[in-house]
Order: structure tokens, then sequence, then C-alpha cells
């Protein structure tokens, strides 16, 4: 199986002031933390070893993913063998690497970072503030995607995408189709306005690339907003008719704003044992 890259460097500028000690990726929804639901997404598709891109002040993910000696010997002491085992399986879930992006240069430059820790043919990149529900999951869709392609896709890329509406184009990278072509890429855009496209397929937070991307990484200089984006190294695929898109069927969720933050929790405890307390508290707040 293919290895996972998450870049989780980034100051979480639309979470501040709550990211400014705590990675936004720690941030829980319901009771855990959102880097929580993208880790289990990928050893659940069968990823065997990702690879967080970070940087100073980040190293409470990977502990997050480590032994606690102290807290497993603690829980045995009073007896919380549930808790203790759900604390262990944390450890045991995936293998986890990291290397350090040094300066905040953007996404595509984030994921290029990553590039010596890959030797693989291609490696997913999972946006660490995004969580998706669905059955088969993210992942799982863009290797059913590129499997259904078969040889044409074989050295090409896949990335999940959703149709958005006229004011969110600018939100996102957007992917317009070859013409005729149902899933093949002609031309990547970084959040372009809608008026500049007439596509509203809007690249989501996962990505599978060949692992040859990363030479049209180095050769990228600042695009939108000044930063080196994964969105021109796409295009580059897209120009040599190797990127294709997977719409993704389930439920997404950014948790990298406030509003997409509150939605996720209202969306997870719905799904939890306190759902009925939930919903309680919902109608109560909402009169
Ligand atoms: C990033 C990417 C963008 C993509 C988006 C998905 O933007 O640059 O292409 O559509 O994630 O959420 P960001 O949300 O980090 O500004």
């Amino acid at each position: 199986m293919f290895p996972a890259v998450i870049p989780v460097a980034g100051w979480g500028t639309r979470s501040l002031p709550a990211s400014k000690s705590i990675p936004k990726e720690m941030l829980c929804v319901c009771n855990k933390p959102v880097i929580q639901y993208v880790v289990e997404e990928a050893a659940q598709a069968g990823v065997k070893r990702i690879i967080f891109v970070n940087s100073k002040g980040k190293s409470s993910i990977e502990d997050h993913f480590d032994r606690h000696p102290e807290l497993e010997s603690f829980l045995k002491k009073k007896s919380k063998p549930d808790l203790l085992k759900e604390i262990q399986a944390l450890s045991t879930l995936i293998e986890v690497h990291s290397v350090r992006q040094k300066e905040a240069l953007g996404l595509g430059h984030a994921v290029g970072v990553a590039a010596s820790m890959i030797s693989e043919s291609h490696f997913f990149v999972l946006l660490g503030d995004e969580i998706t529900d669905a059955s088969p999951s993210g992942i799982q869709q863009l290797l059913n995607t590129r499997k259904v392609l078969g040889a044409e896709a074989e050295s090409a890329g896949v990335v999940m995408v959703t149709k958005v509406s006229d004011a969110e184009v600018s939100k996102y990278g957007i992917c317009e189709l070859q013409a005729g072509e149902k899933s093949k890429v002609s031309r990547c855009i970084e959040k372009p306005k809608a008026s500049d496209t007439s596509s509203r397929w809007a690249i989501t937070g996962r990505y599978l690339l060949p692992r040859d991307v990363f030479e049209r990484i180095v050769k990228l200089g600042k695009g939108s907003i000044g930063e080196i984006q994964l969105t021109d190294a796409l295009d580059a695929l897209a120009k040599e008719g190797r990127l294709y898109i997977c719409e993704f069927v389930g439920k997404r969720l950014d948790a990298g704003d406030a509003l997409g933050f509150l939605e996720a929790n209202i969306y997870f405890y719905l799904k939890s044992d306190l759902k009925d307390k939930v919903k309680n508290l919902l109608k109560e707040y909402s009169k």
C-alpha cells in the first residue's frame, strides 16, 4: 500500500487564538483530535506508513500516536482496561514518521519536503483538518477510481473533488476537465474567481499522486497568495494528461474554520452515545 503525507506545519490562522499553542489538528471534534480521524481513515484503508510534515510546536501530534508508558501504567493501576486499550491502540495504528518544513512556503512546498521519505510509485496527500465520513472511505474511493481507470492511470494522479457553488470557487483549487472527458483533467487553478473558470470541481483534502510530482514541485515558483501551491504541480500533471478527478461520495467536514469545526462536532456528537442529550440541547438553544 502507498504511504501518506499529512502536512500539518501551518499556523492554523483560521483557528486562532485556539491554535496559538495547540496545533489546530489537535483540537477535539467530539471526543478525539481532528488528526485522529484522518490517521484512522488512512489506517482503515490499509496505509502502513504516514509522514507528518510538521513545524516547531507541533510535536504533540506525533506524541498522540506514540506510546505513553506512564499513562498506561496509571490506567492499569486504576483498573481502566477499556481506556488503556484505546490509548495503546493509538500507538499501534500506523508507523509514524515526521519531517520539518522549516519555512511556511505553501502546501506544495510542504509536500515537497517529504520527497526523500517516499520511494513508492505513488503516495497519498491527506489534509490534516479535513474529516471524511464515507463508506468506502475517501482514500478507498481514490484507490477505486485508479483501479477503474486501469492502465491509463498507471502513472497518473487522482484527486478527490466535490462540486461547489459559484460563491465557493475562490476558496479551492479547481479542476477543469478535458472536452468530452468525465474525469481527465486539463487544467488546475488555485482559488480562481468564479468568473475565471466554468468548472465547479473543487479539490478537497485527499490526493493520490505519482512520485514524480516532486520533480514538478521543485520547479514551481510562488503562485497564488505568494505561496508554492500543490495545485500548480497538479496543473503540470494535467498538462501531461496524467491527472484524474474522483467525485467524493459521502460527508466531508472542514474542521479548519469556526463554523466547519462546530458542524463537525455537531455531526459526530449526533452519531455518539450522547446523541439524544445533544439533540435536546440543540432544540433548547434554537428556541
Ligand atoms: C488547500 C489547497 C486547495 C484545496 C483546499 C481543500 O487550500 O491549496 O487547492 O482546494 O486545500 O480544502 P487551503 O484550504 O489550505 O487554503
